[in-house]
């Protein structure tokens, strides 16, 4: 096969057993991009389907059995679909040995901490455990404005207050020496290739649960999503009952708001933004258009400043960027079409509503060669 610019754009001789493709089947853009795939895997390499979701949950289960045997493991929880399932698989390999920490580090949306401790204990009875953090990031996070560094610190601190949570955990069993050993992560597949971990892969972006991780670090990892994406990940939750609303949930980064702050993350830019973030979230679903979006980042330009007028007043406020994608994996993006109308309520609410914002900016960029998040 040849395109106008290459000469052998996809190739194979049978006989040698050589394929070969100068494009990406496996990105969605791809027309016929999975059949190429098929075609590679069932014909000519002879794989078999065996990869369900049952099996995924099962093998899982008895790996994670085996790994942590008869000790104790914590996991973090962010709010997000990935942390929740990875806890939901431990806690039917393990039971009550595993206890859930949440640490609310104060760089979260609104709500978000109430919805872990209502919804995540409801549907899934783990024991959960609370950590209020939101001064000791914030102190951590000052003065700070590169993206990697603020990722290594966020990842330094959440290992931090897992191994004092982890010490109270065992205090209060009443267990005397035995040390929790075992921390549950949520990492997907695509976090390991863009923190450089898959082979040949550059590093993009330090994930703060793969690559942002201190070199000390006590703990023994479990991570059962390590091999899958997304929509499996979904499956797996829906297979485990967890519910839809928690399923469906937008991505949210584990570094939260730090990185969608560009520029020095204090406690009243997270305020603007957390707001700003709430109108958008409530006028997307508003107008149904929260399943067709894969997510839409909110970011905060805190460093630029322009000129506005508002009531009968010059002001001199940040400007706010929309950044809603579609995706189905989030290795590429593309910018969504969002209807001018739902747009327009938006940016009307926004400017009207939260403080020292005068200007809201779309993002119409799509991945690559952006990223979905700004920073
Ligand atoms: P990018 O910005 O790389 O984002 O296109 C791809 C997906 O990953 C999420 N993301 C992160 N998740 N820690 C996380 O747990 C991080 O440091 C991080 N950075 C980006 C992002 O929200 C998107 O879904």
């Amino acid at each position: 096969g040849q395109t106008a610019d290459a000469p052998v754009a996809a190739m194979e001789h049978r006989d040698r057993a050589l394929y070969g493709v100068q494009f990406h089947p496996e990105v969605v853009h791809t027309e016929h991009g999975r059949a190429v795939l098929q075609h590679f895997l069932y014909e000519a390499a002879g794989c078999r389907p065996t990869w369900t979701m049952v099996n995924i949950v099962e093998d899982q289960v008895a790996r994670i059995r085996a790994q942590i045997g008869s000790k104790r493991a914590i996991c973090g929880l962010s709010g997000g679909v990935d942390s929740a399932v990875a806890a939901a698989l431990v806690q039917r390999a393990i039971g009550d040995r595993l206890t859930c920490v949440f640490v609310d580090h104060g760089l979260l949306r609104q709500g978000e901490a109430e919805q872990v401790e209502k919804d995540f204990v409801a549907a899934t009875g783990a024991s959960l455990k609370v950590v209020d953090a939101q001064e000791r990031f914030l102190t951590a996070l000052a003065g700070v404005t590169d993206p990697e560094t603020k990722r290594k610190i966020i990842g330094r601190e959440f290992i931090r207050v897992f191994e004092q949570a982890a010490r109270e955990i065992v205090a209060e069993a009443g267990e005397g020496d035995e040390a929790v050993e075992f921390l549950v992560q949520g990492t997907l597949y695509p976090d390991v290739v863009e923190s450089g971990g898959g082979n040949g892969t550059a590093n993009i972006k330090s994930h703060h649960n793969v690559g942002g991780l201190p070199d000390d670090l006590q703990f023994t990892l479990v991570e059962p999503l390590r091999e899958l994406f997304k929509d499996e990940v979904r499956r797996v939750g829906e297979e485990l009952g967890l519910p839809a609303e928690m399923v469906w949930r937008h991505p949210f980064p584990g570094p939260g708001l730090a990185i969608r702050i560009v520029g020095e993350v204090t406690a009243e830019r997270l305020e603007i933004l957390r707001a700003a973030d709430a109108i958008v979230r409530e006028e997307l679903t508003r107008a149904g258009l929260d399943r067709a979006i894969w997510q839409c980042p909110v970011v905060l330009l805190a460093d630029v400043r322009s000129v506005g007028v508002q009531g009968d007043g010059r002001t001199y406020g940040h400007p706010i960027v929309l950044r809603p994608v579609t995706s189905e994996d989030a290795r590429t993006a593309d910018w969504a079409r969002v209807p001018y109308d739902v747009l327009a309520t938006i940016s009307n609410r926004i400017t009207n509503e939260v403080p020292d914002i005068n200007r809201v900016t779309l993002d119409i960029t799509s991945k690559p060669p952006g990223t979905i998040e700004w920073e």
